[in-house]
């Protein structure tokens, strides 16, 4: 099999390259790496000596290029999705599409993928020849590599959420953006900071004098100042009182779980409300359950640290959560943290849990790569 390769050195495809790399993905396939901006360039050099690489970078715009491959993947981004996907189909080719971009998600001929949650679904799909495969949104994913459990259990009744999703999920500047912001209003405290005796009543009065005047160039990718402060709304309006983020974590779910439109059995209500803080790359989200049943919590325990070999069950004490369950101990690992699990002061069948996992790694790279995997079986 060929693979074509676009969008691999956005931060998304930097994360998947060191993950495909770090697995020894290459060698199982040609790759022919894509290019927007450098096409005819020479590969750059952490990619030369991987195994079965073609040398020269294609034009990511060149359908015939792309036509050669038997899968593409790619992390370009929706507007590329939107550019290249139909004509490519339109001349013919009957590849396999990988990405992580919106566009495709929702169709009937696509397959919303997290293999340790949804392998019976992948499998059917490809038994019924679709060819559309990809990631979820990275909430979703997220959320479902911790819980899923509980869903494949068919234990939950309805769900919701309330996230707190990092910088990154807006992408690269926006991250840059948050730090920046972090930066001046230390810079406009610090004279006040280094004196113990200066009053913090006063050092609080000025960084809100220095968030309240930050210019629209320093919060041109957020809209408004994040540092030291939280934006409860993520993603477009949709007008009806919620957000296009919150739709999509009930959406996504039921699809990646084979239920809602389309399949033969009834969406689960999930809801939540989606919020930014000044998180780097982790998001996290309280969840609260319904079950349909009562089961003690040491089951639903040992169903959630066994669903797969990412899973980290956090004890439900002061210790192990500020130690443990934060963005600043998952960031940067494939594992995810799943704690604060307890039953809720509403009864037996409701359920609390806090999760967290790295939105570039689970919430984006690792499920495509994997899918890559899949269909080099
Ligand atoms: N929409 C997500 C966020 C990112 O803004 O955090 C990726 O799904």
């Amino acid at each position: 099999m060929r693979v074509g390769l676009v969008g691999w050195r956005g931060m998304v495809g930097s994360v998947l390259m060191t993950r495909m790399v770090e697995e020894s993905d290459f060698g199982h396939f040609e790759a022919r790496f894509f290019s927007t901006s450098n096409a005819g360039a020479m590969l750059p050099t952490s990619l030369v000596g991987l195994p079965k690489v073609e040398p020269r970078l294609y034009d990511a715009h060149d359908l015939s290029a792309l036509q050669e491959c038997d899968v593409v993947l790619t992390c370009q981004g929706s507007d590329y999705t939107k550019e290249v996907y139909e004509p490519l189909r339109q001349a013919g080719w009957s590849g396999y599409w990988i990405d992580a971009a919106k566009t495709l998600r929702m169709r009937d001929d696509a397959v919303v993928v997290l293999d340790p949650v949804n392998q019976p679904v992948i499998d059917q799909a490809l038994n019924k020849g679709i060819k559309n495969f990809i990631g979820g949104n990275c909430t979703v994913s997220c959320m479902l590599m911790a819980v899923g459990a509980l869903y494949k259990a068919g234990l939950v009744e309805f769900m919701t959420a309330t996230t707190y999703q990092a910088a990154s999920g807006g992408g690269a500047q926006h991250m840059r953006e948050l730090l920046s912001q972090m930066g001046t209003l230390n810079a406009s405290v610090r004279q006040l900071l280094d004196d113990p005796a200066s009053a913090i009543l006063e050092i609080d009065r000025q960084v809100l004098a220095t968030q309240q005047s930050l210019s629209a160039e320093q919060t041109q990718h957020f809209l408004v100042p994040l540092a030291g402060s939280l934006i409860p709304w993520i993603d477009a309006d949709r007008g009806d009182g919620t957000s296009l983020e919150e739709w999509k974590g009930g959406a996504e779910t039921n699809k990646i779980l084979g239920r809602g439109p389309g399949f033969n059995q009834p969406a689960i209500p999930i809801d939540s409300i989606c919020v930014r803080i000044g998180a780097m790359r982790c998001h996290s989200q309280s969840l609260m359950f319904k079950l349909n049943k009562n089961v003690p919590l040491k089951d639903i325990e040992q169903m959630i640290a066994e669903d797969n070999p990412w899973v980290r069950l956090i004890a439900n004490t002061k210790e192990d959560s500020i130690q443990e369950l934060t963005p600043v101990k998952v960031t940067g690992s494939l594992n995810i943290a799943v704690g604060r699990l307890r039953k809720l002061a509403m009864g037996e069948q409701y359920l609390g849990a806090f999760t967290i996992g790295d939105q570039l790694l689970w919430g984006a790279a690792e499920p495509l790569r994997r899918m890559l995997r899949i269909l080099m079986r």
